[in-house]
């Protein structure tokens, strides 16, 4: 192979505009995470309970990561480096083992990438089937559960037979990611960014203010009315602030829905000029999101469940499952509401666009590396990033019912995601040292970040993030490792996944070395010819 290859071709891509990053950063952070996920982590952890730990964890951890992806992002941009393997040596440089840690910064996305697509897919189906004739008449018979099970062939009955349906959605929405993803930073992610994240805004402003409009839906039951569900959520409840089962769960939710703590924000990051500011863009792309979770997420499926179900039914369905309340709760109050096909078909066009705005994201990572590292044309990567993603894909489709999505999640959106978030905020604050680190925010920064972050970023960030991490160590992990919850007709299975999650990290890490062997190969011809 020719030395050229490994030479860098001409600059890195930038973004187009201000607003344009600022939207990408917003639609990848807005996703199922704030419509799906997070009203079932607020039910599951008591409502009113949920919201202090998590407004605490934003403060703490979320906005913190937000800042630090956004900084070291742009700084190993400069450098070349889209991802966390050389963007983490551009900043330690004497460290032969730290580009090491920065595999997970691509093997994270990838991983959620896999399973995240598939769920996306459902709600492009979803936005097709709500004007269907078929979907009405299972809202209007009530079996919105045996739909969706036919859907994703938990089960064969009169709805679907087998997954070909399924398979198909997923197909062109698998394609859709890569179609975006080829048009490049500016023409592929901003563009459809800039479409996709006002558009999501409008259709869940209309559904909220639909929501909010809907009073008492059932005469006999006063207590069941929107206000009240509004209350289950807002009122604080102070009692369970000392479970820290509660405490990981906002932690967690605060980094999947901000997508901080993976190398996504990172890459994006990576495309920013040197003398972009980093400071009032992470901080309006966090509360962009903020916005869509707390005030669109929290006032459509929560008050809208508890208004028909009531307080006590509401928790069942969501222990039931992920997708129950968005999936299976929502479209069953559509059927009872006038147009109400319309706003079901609002609800998954919401969600779909949500989703792919996300999935994009995910995929970057991976280009990125394959162009920045090895030098590839835009064309041949997305051809291996897809080749490589579609593989991977099939276990969670044909897997699910095994729990193949839930060991995907647990992996890469519990475990990566800690782990990668507390090494990100050690490296930035005490490796590249925090006096240095807020030099470095503070380039080309239309604001300044209050003081105390610089105490907070230091000290309390990696204590909170460790321990979480010891928390699970201690009480969980062998509980996980040797599959105590999973039943032994599906272990074969989870065997399978983790040794498929193993050996896909082993080969990135190779990789990474090959990519490092030939960058010093290139130094020494160099400096030989210098020589000469
Ligand atoms: N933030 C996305 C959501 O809330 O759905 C999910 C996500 C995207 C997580 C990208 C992580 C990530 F890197």
């Amino acid at each position: 192979m020719s030395i050229h290859r490994y030479i860098k071709k001409g600059s890195r891509q930038t973004w187009g505009t201000k607003i344009g990053i600022i939207l990408a950063v917003a639609g990848s952070a807005i996703g199922l995470g704030n419509f799906l996920r997070f009203p079932v982590q607020a039910v599951l952890n008591g409502g009113g309970a949920f919201l202090i730990p998590y407004f605490v964890a934003l403060f703490l951890v979320g906005i913190p990561l937000m800042w630090i992806e956004w900084t070291v992002g742009r700084y190993g941009g400069g450098f070349g480096h889209g991802t966390a393997p050389g963007i983490f040596h551009s900043m330690v440089k004497k460290s032969r083992f730290i580009k090491y840690f920065g595999v997970i910064g691509i093997f994270g996305p990838i991983i959620i990438f896999i399973y995240y697509t598939y769920i996306e897919s459902w709600l492009l189906g979803y936005t097709f089937f709500s004007l269907s004739e078929k979907y009405v008449s299972a809202v209007k018979a009530g079996e919105v559960k045996d739909f969706f099970f036919g859907y994703v062939n938990i089960e064969n009955n009169k709805y679907f037979n087998g997954i070909g349906i399924a398979y198909f959605f997923f197909l062109i929405t698998f394609a859709l990611n890569f179609i975006i993803i080829y048009f490049g930073i500016r023409t592929g992610i901003e563009k459809v960014s800039k479409i996709a994240v006002p558009m999501l805004l409008i259709l869940g402003i209309i559904l909220m203010l639909r929501v909010i409009t809907l009073g008492t839906p059932d005469p006999s039951k006063t207590a069941w009315n929107i206000n009240n569900g509004f209350g289950f959520l807002w009122n604080p409840d102070f009692s369970k602030l000392g479970d820290p089962k509660v405490w990981l769960s906002a932690v967690g939710q605060i980094l999947f829905t901000l997508s901080v703590g993976i190398g996504v924000i990172l890459t994006y990051a990576s495309y920013l000029k040197k003398e972009d500011d980093v400071v009032l863009s992470g901080l309006t792309s966090a509360s962009t999101n903020e916005f869509v979770e707390i005030i669109l997420g929290g006032s459509i499926v929560i008050p809208v469940a508890f208004a028909f179900f009531g307080p006590e039914q509401i928790v069942k369905i969501t222990q039931e499952g992920t997708f129950g309340l968005g999936l299976m709760t929502m479209p069953l109050i559509f059927g009872k509401i006038p147009l109400g096909e319309i706003f079901a078909f609002f609800w998954f066009l919401l969600l779909f666009l949500a989703g792919i705005t996300s999935s994009i994201s995910l995929l970057q990572p991976a280009i990125a590396f394959f162009e920045d590292e090895f030098n590839l044309s835009r064309k041949k990567t997305v051809l291996i990033v897809g080749v490589i993603t579609f593989i991977l894909c099939q276990p969670a489709i044909f897997f699910m019912k095994q729990g193949a999505i839930d060991e995907l999640d647990f992996w890469a959106a519990n475990f990566c995601l800690v782990f990668f978030a507390l090494i990100e905020t050690i490296l930035f604050a005490w490796i590249f040292g925090i006096d240095k680190a807020w030099e470095e925010i503070h380039h080309g920064a239309q604001m300044k970040v209050p003081g105390f972050y610089k105490f907070i970023m230091k000290y309390i960030t990696p204590l909170f993030l460790f321990a979480i991490l010891a928390f699970w160590f201690i009480k969980e992990w062998w509980g996980i490792i040797i599959m105590k919850n999973v039943p032994t007709e599906n272990q074969g299975v989870i065997i399978g996944i983790r040794i498929m999650l193993i050996l896909f990290f082993i080969i990135l890490a190779i990789l990474v070395k090959i990519a490092w062997n030939k960058k010093g190969l290139i130094k020494e011809n160099v400096k030989r010819m210098n020589n000469r």
